[in-house]
Formats: structure tokens, C-alpha cells, sequence
């Protein structure tokens, strides 16, 4: 039913949260649905692609006719993304966190009888989207999609990112208060690649992953 632009193509797909443990029973995380990787990984799949998923804790983590890796920490989600490979392409819907505490505690941690409050220790996460960019020819999916989620001056934060990351395309959202997006069926793409800024204007996250799909579809179809 329909042609299948993507056949024989691999393509990983990160979504979801991660969650970063602080002892065996609490964790930091973030809000993260999984709703926007969910409906890539379905489109790319309905168009003949191989999609390897790779999620996060998420509410939406089941895309059908996906083979899905589920993981919780950002370092476990970077291994399976680096085992996942060869790609032709990755795309990086997830919200990883950006810092994991530096020593979870084996035990779960008590409350202090004199009310003092624990200290947590952090460092830097590994930047899955990053490296993958990063990785030398040959080694790099020949596209690699990154997503940007900010709070104001969309086009400056997406440009520096998409320069910054090092990536290919990068699509940016903003998930102000008040807009919807965290969580929500609909969103709003500005899309940017190496030369042009386009603006997808209000629509689902289904219509985003289909448009996404047909232009990774174009891409490919014109061997570049
Ligand atoms: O830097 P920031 O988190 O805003 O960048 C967002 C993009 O980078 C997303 O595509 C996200 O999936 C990816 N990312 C990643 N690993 C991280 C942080 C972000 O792959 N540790």
C-alpha cells in the first residue's frame, strides 16, 4: 500500500525522557511525552524504513513496526545509539538530561534527624547528538536530524545549535509555558539546514513526522 521511499534505509530514532537516579527509588528526569519521536519513528517505518527506537521512560514509546530500545539513563541511551549503528540516518527527538548525579547512592537515602537537606553532585552528560555528528566519515549517518526546544529567540538558539552540534538539519519548537507543546499533540517546526530557515507553521506532531519522513525521502532520492 503506497510506495515506500525508505526501503533497505536504517534509520535510529531517539525519544523520551532519560531518567538520571539519585539512590535505588528516586530519580531526575523531565516532562518529555515521547509523542513527536513516536509519530517519526511510525512515519519512517510506513515509508519501508528499518527504524531502530531507541526510548527513554516515555508515555508514548511504542511505535508500531519499529524495533524499539528501551533505556533510562543518558549513558545507557548513547550506548544503544552507538550500537545501533551503521545508519543512513539518526534523528534525535529525545530530551536527555543534560546532567546525571555523580554518585547515585546504592541506598536509599534517609532523612537526616536534624533536618539538614542532602547535597546532590552533578556532571555533564554525554551529548549523544554531538558525537554521533562528530564521528568521523564513514562511521556518520550521512544525516543527522537534531531537535531544539527553547523559551525565545527561536532562530538565534536553533542556528548556534545546529553550527554548535555540528548536525545536518535541526528543528526547533518553542516549548514556552502557555504553548502546549511539552506533551501536546501539536507543535510549531522552524526548520533549519545548512542555508535556509522555514517555517512549518502550526500542526500535529503526526503532520511534522510526515513532512519530516517525505523530505529524508527527498533527500535520499537525490543522492545527496
Ligand atoms: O542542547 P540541547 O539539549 O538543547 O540539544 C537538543 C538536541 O540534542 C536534541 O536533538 C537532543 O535529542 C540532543 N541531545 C542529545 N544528547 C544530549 C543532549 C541533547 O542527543 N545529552
Amino acid at each position: 500500500k503506497g510506495p515506500r521511499p525508505l526501503e533497505g534505509r536504517t534509520i535510529i530514532v531517539t525519544s523520551g525522557p532519560t531518567r538520571e537516579p539519585i539512590d535505588p527509588v528516586r530519580y531526575i528526569s523531565n516532562a518529555s511525552s515521547g509523542r513527536q519521536g513516536t509519530a517519526i519513528a511510525e512515519a519512517l517505518a510506513s515509508h519501508g524504513a528499518i527504524v531502530k527506537f531507541v526510548t527513554g521512560p516515555a508515555e508514548f514509546a511504542k511505535p508500531r513496526g519499529c524495533e524499539i530500545f528501551p533505556v533510562e539513563t543518558a549513558v545507557e541511551m548513547e550506548g544503544a545509539v552507538i550500537a545501533a549503528l551503521p545508519a543512513d540516518a539518526a534523528i534525535f527527538t529525545a530530551a536527555v538530561a543534560d546532567w546525571r548525579i555523580a554518585a547515585p547512592s546504592d541506598a536509599k537515602l534517609k532523612k537526616d534527624v536534624s533536618g539538614t537537606a542532602p547535597e546532590l553532585d552533578f556532571v555533564a552528560n554525554p551529548d549523544i547528538l554531538a558525537t554521533v555528528s562528530h564521528l568521523p566519515a564513514g562511521e556518520r549517518p550521512a544525516l543527522v536530524i537534531g531537535f531544539a526546544a527553547e523559551t525565545g529567540n527561536l532562530e538565534t538558539h536553533a542556528r548556534n545549535k545546529l553550527a554548535r552540534k555540528g548536525c545536518d538539519w535541526l528543528l526547533a519548537n518553542d516549548v514556552s509555558p502557555g504553548s502546549g507543546v511539552f506533551g501536546g499533540p501539536d507543535t510549531r517546526i522552524l526548520f533549519l539546514d545548512g542555508t535556509a530557515t522555514d517555517d512549518w507553521g502550526p500542526q500535529s506532531k503526526t503532520a511534522v513526522a510526515e513532512k519530516l519522513a517525505d523530505r529524508i525521502a527527498k533527500h535520499f532520492a537525490a543522492g545527496s
